[in-house]
């Protein structure tokens, strides 16, 4: 997500900070940042878009001697999630006295309540993000001891946190924390480097101290002193790290694609953060706010999207209609526009992008906005098109995905979409137990996925076994239909193997007259409703010599003993099942891709963001 530098030591800190920011750019980014301490006096610059802009605005707004001689700053890259990607919401926030800056990854959950409360004792805010709340606070209780009201300010805030900050007051010194969000000090000759991330540090030392939650601290040129959130000194090792800057890029994995899909855990507790509703069991969904007529006159849902977000929307239509009784349908967003869509005040359309900005979903929105109905989007991207235009929606938070094929963007997107037919369900027909209930579930996820991932080695193996096939089925029923169509379209994406996904009982009507033993069948045969049939197609594959790669849940005591090839999730409610089987497919993909050498990152003929139709 974003990027933390900062720096004191004994070097010009302006173009350390920038090429750190540099190292950081492949994390996904929209705005940026720097704040320097020079003579008891604090220097801001910011912009939306690039850091190259940044540098160049440096080099045109500070003369030489500032640059030269300031050897302590802190620097940003913003990935937005409270506000659109703005000059005004870039990192550093300065608190009320304008003196001290904060740069923040993270989100803090109640800020706004914090922010209710300054403004209530006359603080001013400049931009929409829950940072400028924490500066603000930092700066009320900052009384000549940085580290103190830092320990103090923290101590009201609920949510996740990596910080740097800096105070015109303090010269060769910054405070850093962290909490959820990760923060590492690289300890050098007579300078000190902080970062969220370990590729901004190594080409400078590999002498690393890895913060713990809840830690604090107090960061010179001589190195950190380390203390808890009650100011008392705690120590912490120093490690070295190995590792190679470019596997640094990719937090050590060999491809972004392999490193988003071992995040899911970490995305899906951010997706989740500060929305379950324990009390009531229901969804906190803070930009889906209906007034109760526009609520009850809901009669129809219809989700529209492209690619993975409409294999999610295929699989959040079982949510909305078994949790809120809403029939649901789902539509490719490109097709929509050019039938009559018979659509209006009683139908909520809810638009699903990663991007926010594909042209087919963004022409549907309008299109849907026009006839009159209640258009709701679900992005990953703050400030994307389809995020604006439609007004109302919730972020996934998933971080940015960089990896062309979409993985932790589609867990994510099935998330929401639960909660949505949650908060949904509650208000239509599902008892408060029933709610608590699914909030359980959804607090379960990180944990199934985590599960689902330690299968990486044996489902390496298998795809070793596959890699060589020149066409591939998938088959499924129910929940696990739409994950057979997104597994297929996982496979063909970097593979470039052909895949095609098909309901289970669909494979008989036709396509079965392509199986024989070059062509091996992927069949989703999970504990959920219609299992046993699909048993019963797996049968009917074999009896034509079709290799079978089953994917079933781990201590079924039901599984027949013609199973041979098998990839194991572990059990949960059918609901969760779609998650954790993708997960096992994403990783199938990646690894026969990986076997027949193929890009995976950047694959042939296809974009990350299709903004065109
Ligand atoms: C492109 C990407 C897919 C993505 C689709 C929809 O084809 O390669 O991974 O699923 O667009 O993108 P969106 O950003 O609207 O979810």
């Amino acid at each position: 997500m974003c990027g933390i530098i900062g720096y004191v030591g004994h070097r010009p800190a302006a173009e350390i900070l920038i090429n750190g920011l540099r190292r950081l750019e492949y994390r996904g980014y929209d705005s940026a940042g720097i704040a320097l301490i020079d003579n008891g006096r604090l220097n801001i610059l910011k912009n939306a878009g690039k850091v190259n802009l940044l540098a160049e605005r440096m080099r045109a707004s500070w003369n030489a001697e500032l640059l030269n001689r300031a050897t302590l700053g802190i620097a940003h890259t913003r990935w937005a999630t409270h506000g659109p990607p703005t000059e005004v919401n870039a990192h550093p926030h300065t608190d009320q006295t304008g003196r001290l800056a904060l740069v923040h990854n993270g989100i803090i959950e109640n800020y706004a309540s914090l922010r209710r409360q300054l403004e209530g004792r006359g603080h001013k805010f400049l931009s929409q993000t829950d940072t400028e709340v924490l500066a603000h606070l930092i700066g009320e209780f900052y009384k000549g001891d940085l580290v103190d009201a830092v320990c103090a300010a923290l101590k009201h805030v609920e949510g996740t946190y990596g910080i740097a900050c800096v105070s015109a007051d303090l010269p060769g010194a910054m405070v850093v924390a962290r909490k959820g969000s990760p923060l590492l000090i690289g300890v050098g000759e007579n300078e000190t480097i902080v970062a969220s991330d370990v590729s901004a540090i190594i080409s400078h030392t590999r002498q690393v101290i890895y913060l713990d939650d809840n830690d604090v601290a107090l960061v010179t040129a001589a190195g950190a002193e380390i203390r808890d959130i009650n100011n008392i000194s705690v120590s912490r090792a120093v490690a070295s790290v190995d590792w190679e800057e470019s596997a640094a890029e990719k937090g050590g994995f060999a491809h972004f694609m392999l490193k988003e899909i071992f995040e899911q855990p970490d995305a899906l507790q951010n997706t989740m953060r500060g929305r379950l509703d324990e009390e009531m069991g229901s969804a906190f969904l803070a930009g889906l706010q209906f007034t109760p007529r526009e609520m009850a006159g809901i009669r129809r849902v219809v989700i529209l999207a492209c690619g993975t977000s409409m294999h999610a929307g295929m699989v959040g239509r079982y949510f909305f209609e078994e949790l809120a009784d809403l029939p649901t349908e789902v539509e490719q967003a490109a097709e929509f526009r050019y039938r009559n869509p018979l659509i209006g005040g009683h139908d909520l359309v809810i638009a699903i992008s990663q991007s926010g900005e594909t042209a087919d979903t963004l022409a549907a929105v309008r299109e849907a906005i026009q006839k009159g109905a209640l258009v709701v989007s679900l992005c990953n991207v703050v400030g994307s098109t389809i995020a604006r235009e439609t007004g109302r929606g919730v972020y996934l938070h998933a971080g940015p995905e960089i990896g062309v094929a979409s993985t932790k963007a589609f867990t994510s997107q099935l998330l929401v979409l639960l909660m949505m037919a949650l908060k949904f369900g509650r208000s239509r027909r599902l008892s408060r137990e029933e709610g608590l209930e699914i909030c359980r579930e959804v607090r379960s996820v990180p944990g199934l996925v985590r599960e689902t991932l330690k299968q990486n080695d044996a489902i390496a193996a298998l795809a070793a076994r596959y890699a060589k096939a020149r066409d591939f089925f998938y088959i499924g029923r129910g929940l696990l239909y739409p994950v057979a169509l997104e597994g297929a379209l996982k496979l063909k994406e970097i593979s470039y193997i052909h895949a095609e996904g098909y309901h289970a009982a669909e494979l008989k009507h036709g396509p079965i007259a392509l199986l024989d033993e070059n062509v091996p069948v992927l069949a989703l045969a999970c504990d959920v409703p219609g299992k046993d049939k699909t048993f019963s197609n797996i049968q009917e594959c074999r009896a034509r010599q079709a290799p079978v790669l089953s994917v079933v849940t781990d201590g079924d005591p039901s599984l027949p003993e013609m199973l041979t090839d098998i990839i194991r999730v572990p059990p949960s409610s059918p609901r969760l099942t779609p998650i954790t089987v993708v997960v096992a497919l994403q990783l199938f993909a990646y690894h026969v891709a990986r076997i027949r050498g193929c890009p995976i990152d950047q694959p042939k003929n296809l974009a990350k963001s299709v903004t065109v139709e």
